[in-house]
């Protein structure tokens, strides 16, 4: 049997959005720069896209910025912010994507902004005590905080954070790759600046994303080009990309609550099987809380087999695909800064693995990998 439990590293493309992408690759080339009529249509599909994924998020769709992805769109908030609006200190925490942390810490390096990271528990929160004194200053701050990690699932009370950002006014950018698709987000009542996104994470296509700017915010390209994008992100749209995204988006939204539901109890169903056949298991930040996490992902620590860290080798070769931290990290050999920020020199010892589900997952799966594991700990 083959399971894919990495659906946060990124997720199959649904048959809908690989239709709606031949589509307009077949028939809808033009540049949508050009004036003529092959311009035109293909420019008539990108505004009618920016207009449905603006609704889905209920704000304008003046305000969504189409990029080649999540990196591309962090980079542009963080980057941007600094040369453009002013921003002399940003606020992070230690828990981000490597697309925010390396970029802070470059920016860090080359002395173009103070860098505050702020402090989490054991379990990953951020603690807004912390973060409320670190707004205390003069310089003109912007606070860069996911909505939901993508090791550990953890989700920030983000209405509280806008609220927090908007009270000391600094400007807030939440990195949402992982959550959109998955959360409801009222953007007109929540007092955000910047939330990022990324297709691949939700059945969509790789290499397209959106970048949402608050209206009036006067950031420009990062990159020096051609005035697309209402001249915040150079370069010819991808609208094949574009509109598998929005198809995407749109079918993420139709099911939610049912697909919540299923992902809660895939998730339920491994946690109470994989206590029941290793005792001794336990959960990394809080990816066991269905409150306080994403319901897709469960990063479990393992106790110490003879083999060492082949776990996640083992479970390849059984067919299982799961992630050991980060795949973004994969290939490199560094360990999860994630996993090395929460825990404790001995805790790293053991192996840890995100299991991340999809809606096309079953309980079926849970239970094949639920005797892999038994598999393993039993010899
Ligand atoms: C939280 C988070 N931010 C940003 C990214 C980067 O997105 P992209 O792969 O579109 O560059 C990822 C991808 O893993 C992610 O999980």
């Amino acid at each position: 049997m083959k399971v894919y439990f990495d659906n946060a590293a990124t997720t199959p493309m649904l048959q809908e959005v690989v239709d709606t992408m031949v589509d307009v690759m077949n028939n809808h080339f033009g540049n949508p720069s050009s004036t003529h009529g092959y311009g035109r249509d293909s420019r008539v599909i990108i505004e009618q896209c920016r207009k449905k994924v603006a609704k889905l998020l209920n704000t304008s769709a003046n305000e969504i910025i189409f990029t080649s992805g999540g990196t591309e769109a962090n980079n542009i908030v963080l980057q941007c912010s600094v040369r453009d609006l002013g921003v002399k200190h940003i606020i992070t925490s230690p828990l981000e994507h490597h697309a925010v942390i390396h970029t802070l810490e470059f920016m860090a390096s080359k002395g173009l902004i103070k860098l505050s990271i702020v402090k989490v528990n054991k379990a990953g929160e951020v603690d807004l005590e912390d973060l409320s004194k670190l707004l205390q200053t003069k310089d003109k701050t912007l606070v860069s905080l996911m909505h939901a990690n993508n090791e550990i699932g953890n989700l920030l009370p983000l209405k509280a954070v806008a609220t927090l950002c908007k009270a000391n006014d600094a400007l807030f950018h939440s990195d949402t790759v992982q959550s959109i698709g998955h959360y409801e987000f009222d953007l007109a009542e929540t007092p955000i600046d910047f939330i990022t996104c990324s297709s691949h994470k939700f059945h969509g296509p790789k290499g397209v994303g959106f970048l949402f700017v608050r209206e009036g915010i006067p950031i420009r390209s990062l990159s020096v080009g051609g005035a697309q994008e209402r001249g915040k992100r150079s370069g010819t749209e991808n609208t094949a990309g574009i509109a598998g995204l929005t198809k995407a988006l749109e079918l993420a939204y139709t099911d939610n609550a049912d697909k919540q539901k299923h992902l809660k109890a895939l998730k339920n169903h491994l946690i109470a099987g994989v206590k029941e056949t290793i005792p001794t298991v336990s959960f990394n930040g809080l990816s066991a809380d269905f409150d306080k996490s994403l319901n897709k992902v469960v990063n479990i620590r393992f106790p110490e087999t003879s083999e060492g860290d082949m776990l996640l080798f083992n479970l390849d070769i059984n067919g299982v695909a799961a992630s050991g931290g980060s795949a973004c990290a994969s290939g490199s050999n560094q360990g999860s800064h994630v996993l090395q920020t929460l825990q404790s020199t001995e805790e790293q010892q053991a192996p840890s693995i995100r299991f991340s589900f999809s809606k096309q997952n079953t309980i079926k799966e849970v239970d094949y990998l639920l005797d892999v594991l038994k598999e393993i700990y039993s010899n």
